[in-house]
């Protein structure tokens, strides 16, 4: 009889002290969360699967301005443009291309544009062995120069394969070298760093709380 009592007794005490511990819990008595800074939102550019540079193809896909390649509104098709140079035997941008910055390796020294462009028909890229290269694929040209970085690239070491690994799906796609490298300045620009991922206790920002409810 005697063990029965002591059982209850201690029983209810235990009752009591959690529902006294859960009346304070739920009062916040001890109210000890550490203020955390809100966690900014991050850049949606880090998000963006875009390669850094919207090409010739890209344009034509789509259909954005393409006046830039429309050489024959304003060169003359029997007669090739001639280059100019200062007095020192650099290369002088006319005002009409004032978008083009040439710095194509150290010492200026592919700046000349018929190494690529073809100079009897502007709207024809050139490689160095007199093959003819389009506009809208023009890694050709750049692997008539760059043989090892080409291969690369073919073998899918340099650069980025995009679409799908199972080519019953669908095709892959190998981004072109202009979709990174712009053909007259082609070293790569740097990029900021995404931010880093935020410690632990994070607080939930405001506006995914509204969406997420109480
Ligand atoms: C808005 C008009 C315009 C368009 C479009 C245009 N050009 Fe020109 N370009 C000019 C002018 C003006 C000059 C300077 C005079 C000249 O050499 O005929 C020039 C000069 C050049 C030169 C000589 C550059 C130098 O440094 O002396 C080349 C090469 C050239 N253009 C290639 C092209 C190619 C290739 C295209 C098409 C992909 C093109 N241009 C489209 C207006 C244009
Ligand atoms: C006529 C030959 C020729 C062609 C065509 C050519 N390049 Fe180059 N490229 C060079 C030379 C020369 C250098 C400089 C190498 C050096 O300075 O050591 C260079 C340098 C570069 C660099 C390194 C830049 C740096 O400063 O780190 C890149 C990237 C590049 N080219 C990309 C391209 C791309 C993309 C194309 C096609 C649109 C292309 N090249 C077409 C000759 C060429
Ligand atoms: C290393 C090769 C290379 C050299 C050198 C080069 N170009 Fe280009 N250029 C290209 C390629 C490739 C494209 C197409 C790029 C694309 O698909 O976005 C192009 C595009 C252009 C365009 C049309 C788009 C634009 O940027 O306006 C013009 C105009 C042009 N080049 C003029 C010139 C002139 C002028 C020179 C000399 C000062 C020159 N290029 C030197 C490879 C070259
Ligand atoms: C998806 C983007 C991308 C594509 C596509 C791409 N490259 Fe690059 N390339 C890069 C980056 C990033 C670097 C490294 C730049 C650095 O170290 O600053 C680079 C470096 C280079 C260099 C410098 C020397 C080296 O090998 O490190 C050359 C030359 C070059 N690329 C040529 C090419 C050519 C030619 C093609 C096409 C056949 C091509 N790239 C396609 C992103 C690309």
């Amino acid at each position: 009889m005697n063990g029965q009592f002591k059982t209850t007794a201690v029983l209810t005490g235990l009752v009591a002290a959690f529902l006294g511990l859960a009346g304070a819990f739920r009062s916040d008595l001890w109210d000890r969360t550490a203020p955390v800074s809100p966690i900014p939102l991050v850049n949606l550019s880090f998000l963006s699967t875009n390669t850094v540079r919207t090409n010739y193809a890209d344009l034509i896909r789509l259909k954005a301005d393409l006046s830039d390649f429309d050489c024959y509104a304003c060169h003359d098709e029997k007669k090739p443009p001639s280059l100019r140079f200062d007095t020192n035997q650099n290369l002088v941008i006319p005002e009409e291309h004032s978008d083009i910055v040439m710095g194509h390796g150290g010492h200026n020294r592919n700046n000349n544009c018929f190494n690529c462009h073809n100079e009897t028909n502007l709207v024809l890229l050139q490689t160095r062995d007199g093959r003819e290269v389009k506009f809208d694929y023009s890694p050709p040209l750049c692997g008539s120069c760059h043989g090892p970085t080409y291969r690369d690239w073919e073998a899918g070491a340099h650069g980025r394969t995009s679409g799908y690994w199972d080519r019953n799906l669908g095709p892959a796609d190998r981004k072109q070298c202009v979709s990174c490298h712009n053909p007259h300045k082609p070293p790569f620009p740097p990029r900021p760093p995404a931010p880093g991922p935020h410690p632990l206790r994070a607080v939930v920002p405001p506006t995914l709380a509204q969406e997420r409810g109480p």
